[in-house]
């Protein structure tokens, strides 16, 4: 699948990306822009030789029978024998989509309704703190999404507890008030151990305050019967499908936390621009769909390439929390070895994807991004506008620093110019070696999203996009971006070194290494 692209791409040999500029239409046509937002890719070597290319490596892979049939709610998640349908709980509209013959849109209304209802009721009440307990997806999205929408924020306060490690749940705790305080116990399937184990402390910390624990706790969950027999009531219990992985899961009762904070109509706004991005991905040619261009770069840098890791670079604070959520939403889906036949992959899974907030990255790592010897591909993203007029001076410097970089990226410092920022203060041999410290190899690739302004809509539009993207990479991979088997090893040797690390089983059989980890804790503990 890859040879012919391949060869182009070894063809390239020293040719620059900026030289690609001399056509005056590259910027235009290495780009598009939809839904009010642009996605310029031409600060990449992708040109009209490869990109045509890599269209249609997308296209023969039945990418658009494949996404009919995830809408269409087909079992595409193979290896559990189920449907994909994150996107029915945005389909606002309404329109029927059906899992083995039924339409599940009622009951996907319902439940949002019923969550608008109770997030109204928990506004207007006298509480003052909600707690969400989940890990993973029932814990990244509605982190990441109250914090992108801080200024939307109107509601409780809201604290987010994952990590088994008790001081996670201490500390947020330590500032809440038993008596003011909601916990919503996050979880799809009812069983994670970390949450379940933080969702007994919580219970435990209103007991010894003497606070009931009637209407405490609300439970987000595919697992009714397991919240009931924890003694949530069904009343208190916000279902979802099977058919909902925990990774997608934000835009319905995982999203409680974030609906309780901004309130159910901005809530409702995200859902409408994921439902603008369902629609765009679905309807747009491929050469002017941008979940497709979005992915068809990936693939070019990862697979095409050989770049194995991606830094996703929002110049926009309240987007501190994207790049860990992309780390989910991304690897979680695609860092799979074998393909849906379960035949060995012939090439890369998906890449590692990381990253931090802009400017503050460029005071740490960009060292690396620009000088190292690794090329790293970048997604940079900015807002047109800022939430805070009154400090647009410190907007304009912000995407001054952001388009900066990805100009810095491409075009680099070559020898000549960086003896002429050292002449002067050096001579001869130093010169030379002081100049040679100063070179920036540039021709490194990059590319940019700009949306309007971070409102709940545009983050819709924004996570939706990576989705989109995560499925078109994952359907050109022949892989299967929807279970999650890589996670249960660690499970199931966590559980059983539980009674060894506490010294009641012994490390026998154990290999040399983990024996000697557990032995040492022991001898160490206070
Ligand atoms: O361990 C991985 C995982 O299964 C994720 O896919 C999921 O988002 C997370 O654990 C939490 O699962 P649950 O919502 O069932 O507690």
């Amino acid at each position: 699948m890859w040879t012919d692209v391949k060869r182009v791409a070894d063809g390239l040999g020293n040719r620059r990306i900026v030289d690609l500029f001399s056509d005056t239409k590259r910027a235009e046509d290495f780009s598009v822009t939809a839904l009010d937002m642009l996605f310029d890719f031409s600060k990449t070597q992708l040109d009209d030789t490869s990109l045509p290319m890599m269209l249609s490596i997308v296209d023969n892979s039945g990418l658009a029978a494949k996404r009919a049939a995830m809408f269409g709610g087909e079992k595409i998640n193979e290896t559990e024998g189920r449907a994909v349908l994150h996107t029915a709980l945005r389909n606002l509209d309404g329109t029927a989509v059906s899992v083995d013959g039924a339409d599940v849109m009622p009951e996907v209304l319902d439940t949002l309704a019923r969550m608008g209802t109770a997030a109204t009721e928990i506004r207007a009440s006298e509480v003052t703190d909600v707690i969400n307990i989940g890990i993973g997806g029932s814990d990244l999205g509605p982190v990441m999404a109250t914090i992108a929408l801080s200024p939307y924020h109107d509601g409780p306060r809201t604290h987010f507890v994952s990590n088994v490690d008790g001081a996670d749940i201490a500390d947020v705790l330590k500032v809440c008030d038993p008596k003011t305080t909601l916990v919503i116990v996050a979880s799809k399937t009812f069983t994670t151990i970390e949450t379940m184990t933080n969702a007994r402390t919580a219970k435990a910390w209103f007991e010894a305050a003497g606070v009931s624990l009637d209407g405490k706790f609300v439970a987000l969950s595919s697992n009714q019967d397991a919240a009931a027999e924890w003694g949530i009531p069904a009343t208190r219990v916000f279902g979802f499908e099977d058919w909902v992985g925990g990774r997608y899961s934000m835009w319905g009762p995982i999203g409680l936390s974030i609906m309780i904070a901004i309130g159910p109509d901005n809530f409702r706004d995200f859902l409408t621009g994921g439902m603008e991005m369902d629609r765009h991905f679905q309807t747009a040619p491929l050469a002017e769909n941008m979940p497709v261009l979005l992915a068809l770069v990936g693939l070019w840098h990862n697979q095409v390439l050989d770049y194995g890791t991606r830094a996703v670079l929002p110049y926009e604070n309240r987007l501190a929390r994207l790049p860990a959520y992309l780390q989910q939403l991304e690897m979680e889906s695609n860092g799979k070895g074998v393909s849906m036949d379960g035949v060995d992959l012939p090439y890369h899974s998906g890449p590692v994807v990381w990253g931090e907030p802009g400017t503050n990255g460029q005071h740490a790592f960009y060292q690396l991004i620009h000088q190292g010897t690794r090329v790293i591909p970048c997604e940079f993203m900015v807002g047109a506008n800022s939430h805070e007029p009154e400090l647009r001076h410190q907007h304009d410097l912000l995407i001054a620093n952001c388009f900066a970089q990805s100009e810095a990226l491409m075009k680099g410092r070559d020898l000549d110019e960086a003896r002429g920022k050292v002449a002067g203060k050096f001579e001869g041999d130093e010169l030379e070696r002081q100049a040679r410290h100063r070179v920036f190899p540039g021709n490194r690739p990059s590319t940019t999203l700009i949306y309007d302004k971070l409102d709940p809509k545009t983050l819709g539009k924004i996570v939706a996009l990576y989705e989109h993207r995560v499925f078109v990479e994952g359907v050109v991979l022949g892989i299967n971006s929807y279970d999650q088997w890589g996670v249960e090893l660690g499970k199931e040797l966590a559980t059983a070194l539980g009674p060894v690390v506490t010294g009641e089983v012994s490390t026998k059989g154990k290999d040399g290494s983990t024996a000697q980890l557990v032995n040492h804790v022991l001898s160490r503990k206070t």
